[in-house]
This record gives C-alpha cells, structure tokens and sequence, in this order.
C-alpha cells in the first residue's frame, strides 16, 4: 500500500470541489485531506456533511482564500508547520460573472474573475511548489479549469457563445498557466481538468451532470500511476474508465 498522503483541495466546502474531497476520501480514505475554504464554520459543516455521508478519512479545515495573498501565505504556513506535507493540490475555487447590459461593470468583472481563477492560481502555485518539491514523492497540481477555457472548442463552433465571456478568458488564461508552470516544473505532474457541465450553484444547478461525475477526471488525475497524465487538459464523461484529453 502507498503511504498516506497530504491533498489539498481549495473551494472545497461546496460544488465540485466538495465532490472531488467526498469522491478522493471515499477511494483513498488512508490519505489526509485539507479542505480548503473561506470561512472555517463553511469548512466545519462541510465535514458534518462528510461525516453523514459515511467518510472516514481524516480531513482538516484550512482557511484560503485565493483571491488574498495573505491568506494564501498564512495557509502554506500553518500546513507546513502542522501537517508537514503537501503530494497533491487541487486549485478548484473558481467564480463567473455576468456582465451588466450596458457593458458598465467589465472592470470590476474581468478585475474579480481574474484574481480568483488566474492570479489566485498563480499565487497558489509559485506559493505552494517549494513545500510540494520539498516534501512529496509524486507532487501534484490541478487545476479545475473548463470546456470554456479551450480555444479550439470555441473557435470551431463546437460550443455556443458564452454569457461569461470574461469567465472563458480567464480559464483560457489558466490554461496558458498550467502549460507554463508544466513547462518549468517537469518533475512535478502539473495538469488542467475540465469537470464538465455540473449542477452547481454556480449555474443555478442548471448544469447537466451531477457534481460527483465533474469530479470524476479530477479524481483519476489525482490517483492515477505517476506516468499516467503528465501535463496536459483532460475530462472525462460519465461512462469513461480514463480521462480523455480535451482541445487547449
Ligand atoms: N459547475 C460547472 O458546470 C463547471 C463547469 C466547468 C468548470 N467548473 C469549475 O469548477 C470549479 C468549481 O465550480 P463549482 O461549480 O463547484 O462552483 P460553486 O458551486 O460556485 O463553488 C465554488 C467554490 O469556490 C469557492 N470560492 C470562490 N471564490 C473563492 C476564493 N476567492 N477563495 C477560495 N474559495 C473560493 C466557493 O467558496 P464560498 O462558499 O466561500 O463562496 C465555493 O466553495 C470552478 O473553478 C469552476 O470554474 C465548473
């Protein structure tokens, strides 16, 4: 059996990324997991949750939030003084905006949405990468991003126009994040994953898929043989048994 090991989940006290931390405790209860949330009380009722639903796995509440440096900071701190490790980070936090009909809010919405899904993530990586490096056998990082963020996908009329334009802006942006950072950092497995379209609150639970299949590509990135999956941008529908690579 493979030691136990450290995987933090950022947003995770709700949406995809509580599923991702109820799907990777439910397959890998041996390894500890740190919940990732704004507000330590969301963090606790999160686990209250988890606990009915069956999981055992130790989990711990780590106040992040990715749009703050300081808060990013005094998380590394607080993990590599009290736990020690870091093998697997999981930038799932993420938000999307609509823009105002008189296009008047586009500062604010490019300026929020970027420094969640793209500042946040770089800030989270170069933040994080010396205590992954430092104290893990196989680290690794992934980042949640989406359909939206693929230029093919877009370009190619394969999807329809977006509401939340700059939301597809920044995921694409992501993705230019994680080749660069896969790029400098080849001994860490460094990947994006596409959940798909999950019913959430951050689509007024209109997606279609339930959030534990979303959660599905996120899990086999996570658990899958260090060989498996280096670098790249993967999803994963329902019936599939591996993660399918999806168009930057
Ligand atoms: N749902 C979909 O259909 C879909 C499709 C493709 C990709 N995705 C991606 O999947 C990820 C999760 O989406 P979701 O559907 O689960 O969304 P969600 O239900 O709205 O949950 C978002 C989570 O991110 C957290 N969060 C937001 N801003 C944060 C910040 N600054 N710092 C830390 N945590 C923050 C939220 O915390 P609070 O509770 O404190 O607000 C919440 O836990 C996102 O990156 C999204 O882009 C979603």
């Amino acid at each position: 059996m493979s030691p136990a090991r450290t995987i933090l989940i950022t947003g995770a006290n709700r949406g995809i990324g509580f599923s991702i931390l109820q799907a990777l405790a439910t397959r890998s209860p041996s390894d500890c997991y740190l919940l990732g949330c704004r507000k330590a009380e969301d963090g606790e009722a999160a686990i209250s949750q988890f606990r009915n639903l069956g999981i055992t796995a130790e989990i711990h509440v780590v106040v992040l939030d990715v749009s703050n440096e300081s808060s990013i900071k005094a998380a590394e701190q607080i993990i590599r003084t009290t736990y020690q490790n870091l093998d697997v980070m999981i930038n799932n936090a993420g938000i999307a905006l609509l823009e105002a009909p008189d296009h008047s809010n586009i500062p604010e919405i490019y300026a929020a949405t970027f420094q969640t899904n793209v500042t946040g993530v770089a800030l989270m990586m170069s933040t994080f990468l010396p205590l992954l490096k430092a104290t893990s056998t196989d680290p690794r990082i992934i980042n949640v991003s989406s359909a939206r963020g693929s230029l093919y996908l877009a370009s190619s009329g394969k999807l329809p126009p977006s509401t939340t334009r700059s939301y597809c802006v920044s995921k694409a942006a992501l993705n230019m994040l994680t080749v660069e950072y896969a790029r400098a950092e080849p001994e860490v497995k460094i990947c994006a994953a596409e959940p798909g379209s999950c019913k959430t609150a951050f689509n007024g639970f209109r997606g279609q898929k339930d959030p534990l299949d979303g959660a599905k590509v996120v899990v086999e990135l996570a658990l899958a043989d260090k060989r498996k999956y280096v670098g790249g941008f993967w999803g994963m529908n329902t019936e599939d048994k591996e993660a399918q690579e999806v168009p930057w």
